[in-house]
């Protein structure tokens, strides 16, 4: 079986609880051989009283029976107890493990998936594990003890009957496996479903003033509806398949217990048989038959937890990216600033045949001040997302201070640039932690200091809890332009060797752009700065400028200089900006 190996992948999840679970299964094996006793000693009683034994000798195997239920309870209990502990705690690993693999995957990965079918893959899949780890295999034990202990009790009893018995049962055992499959397969296609169905639920909800306001309610449903239709349609079909394999177990079941009677009659009669014996014969047969007649649902719980075990295993096969926690820099570590793309090629993992940066060479001279302008589209964003190692390049090269910058420490990378990016993500708690972002465990006036820098202070006095102020999902209860100044302020905390302000200051007015501007000017002064902006007055001062178009550097030079090109393409916008 394929999915077996997937099992074993999950041991060593398990393994760190090896010595409780293997206790809990002691208890099981424990309990499970216990109620294996039962119909044994309850035929002994029924032997007892029809001979007309003492009843001294009845009492004692009532007293055993006692003490056996005894036992088993307390086995049960100690069974239950240690698996949850276990499973718990590896459940608790698994989501961890799950949720640090997730993050730490590259920008490419999320390219390609959906957020709520990660989402699910953490909850309902590991869910389904918690299921699998405390009863599903608990169960299944149980029944091949069951099983195999009462076969063996069987054969000792009677071996003509058991015999008799077992022509009869590896016909339904067959039938189980064959159905199994099948129940697997729908399984695994309802849960796809389900998730399919929560994603949309999930993004109308993240975007339900979208949907308002294009009045799209009614789509929304549409989709929806078709989604759950789906489900149902799995679901019933599924039901049928279970219904009918029920129906099979109870003929499977009823159908032995009658020849086995039926048989037993003839034994008992030819002499061959005792009463008590026949009668623990019938009990063994209704445990054994109900047993097997269980393990249709077992199977099938066994299906799902194959098929969750794999779409997690599919996630954890996927190669991180290197990060790692950095709190201090060494010397050598900190960047001076000097950039310098060589050749840079690149095209989009999800979309190979569109080239986005053709041949890109440029020098970005420590400390100065570079903007890119250009029409949209032409790659300006793609360019800084490269720059942070979003991605890498397709072909050529980007070096800090002469450094290949992969063979520079991804996060000691990423820790000396902060970004304003084009469309801002506030997280949604209070302004106070979301400026904190930039540095987590920086202190009340850092952040306050920071505030003020970006011109963010003047409003945020104004709300009356101030920096505790919540701003809503993702920022909703923000206006942009404010959003803007917390992302500036965000940036401005961390303290970067590099900053990159994508179009930061779009979303605001004249006049206090012209405030944020002042102030960012001061913080560019030491350090390399890469200014996107559409506006041309807001980067007249840089040291140099790059005119990007479809992916190229078409022109490049100082605001004058770019000036002095007749039919230059930044002549072009800069008239139409200042006609
Ligand atoms: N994640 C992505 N996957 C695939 N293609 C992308 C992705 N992001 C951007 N693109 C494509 O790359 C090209 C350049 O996009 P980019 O965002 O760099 O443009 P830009 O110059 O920043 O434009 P704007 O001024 O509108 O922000 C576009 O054609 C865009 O469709
Ligand atoms: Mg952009």
């Amino acid at each position: 079986m394929p999915g077996l190996k997937k099992l074993f992948s999950l041991y060593r999840y398990i393994k760190p609880y090896k010595y409780e679970y293997a206790l809990g299964l002691l208890f099981l094996l424990g309990s499970s051989s216990a109620s294996l006793v039962f119909p044994k000693l309850l035929g002994q009683l029924v032997d007892l009283g029809n001979q007309g034994k003492l009843a001294q000798e009845i009492n004692r195997i009532a007293l055993i029976l006692l003490v056996v239920l005894v036992l088993q309870s307390v086995f049960a209990y100690c069974r239950i107890y240690l698996f949850t502990h276990v499973t718990e705690k590896t459940l608790a690993d698994l989501r961890q493990s799950a949720f640090n693999h997730i993050i730490r995957l590259p920008m490419k990965f999320f390219l390609y998936r959906r957020v709520g079918e990660l989402n699910s893959r953490i909850s309902s899949d590991i869910t389904l594990l918690q299921d699998a780890l405390t009863s599903t295999l608990a169960e299944f034990l149980r029944q091949l003890i069951i099983i195999i202990g009462g076969v063996s009790l069987l054969m000792v009893t009677s071996y003509k009957l058991t015999l008799f018995m077992l022509a009869i049962l590896p016909v339904i055992m067959l039938l189980v496996v064959f159905f199994g499959r099948y129940i697997r397969n729908l399984s695994k296609q309802a849960q796809s479903q389900v998730a399919d169905s929560n994603t949309i639920v999930e993004e109308t909800l993240q975007g339900i003033q979208s949907v308002k306001t294009f009045t799209n309610e009614f789509f929304e449903m549409g989709r929806y509806k078709s989604k759950t239709i789906d489900i149902a349609n799995t679901g019933i079909k599924n039901g049928k398949l279970r219904g009918a394999f029920s129906s099979f177990t109870i003929i499977g079941l009823f159908g032995t217990m009658v020849a086995v009677i039926w048989r037993g009659s003839q034994l008992l009669s030819a002499g061959e048989l005792a009463t008590g014996e026949l009668f623990s014969f019938v009990i063994y047969t209704v445990f054994i038959g109900g047993t097997i007649g269980g393990m249709a649902d077992v199977f099938s719980r066994v299906q799902k937890f194959i098929g969750a075990t794999e779409d997690l295993m599919e996630i954890f096969n996927e190669p991180l990216e290197e990060v790692q926690e950095i709190s201090e820099l060494t010397a050598d570590e900190v960047l001076r600033g000097n950039i310098r793309y060589e050749n840079v090629s690149f095209a989009y993992p999800s979309r190979t045949g569109i080239q986005v940066l053709s041949d890109i060479s440029i020098n970005i001279r420590p400390g100065s001040l570079i903007a890119l302008v250009g029409p949209s589209g032409a790659g300006k964003s793609t360019f800084v997302s490269l720059l942070m190692r979003l991605y890498d390049p397709v072909s050529g090269m980007i070096l800090f201070d002469e450094k290949d910058n992969r063979d520079i420490p991804l996060s000691v990378l990423r820790s000396q640039m902060a970004i304003v990016p084009q469309d801002i993500f506030l997280f949604g708690g209070t302004i106070r932690e979301n400026i904190a972002y930039g540095r987590p465990g920086a202190t009340a006036e850092m952040i306050e200091e920071a505030a003020r820098q970006a011109n963010a202070w003047e409003f945020i006095s104004q709300f009356s809890d101030g920096l505790d102020t919540l701003v809503g999902e993702r920022g909703t209860q923000l206006s942009g332009g404010q959003r803007q100044r917390i992302a500036i302020a965000r940036a401005v905390l961390k303290d970067p060797r590099i900053l990159i302000l994508d179009e930061a200051t779009s979303s605001l007015d004249s006049e206090s752009e012209r405030l944020v501007q002042d102030a960012l000017e001061k913080l560019m002064k030491s350090r390399t700065s890469i200014v996107i902006a559409h506006r041309l007055s807001t980067i007249r001062q840089a040291d140099h400028i790059l005119v990007m178009q479809e992916g190229r550097i078409v022109e490049q030079g100082t605001h004058e200089q770019l000036l002095q090109l007749t039919d230059g393409l930044y002549k072009n916008l800069s008239d139409l900006q200042f006609a």
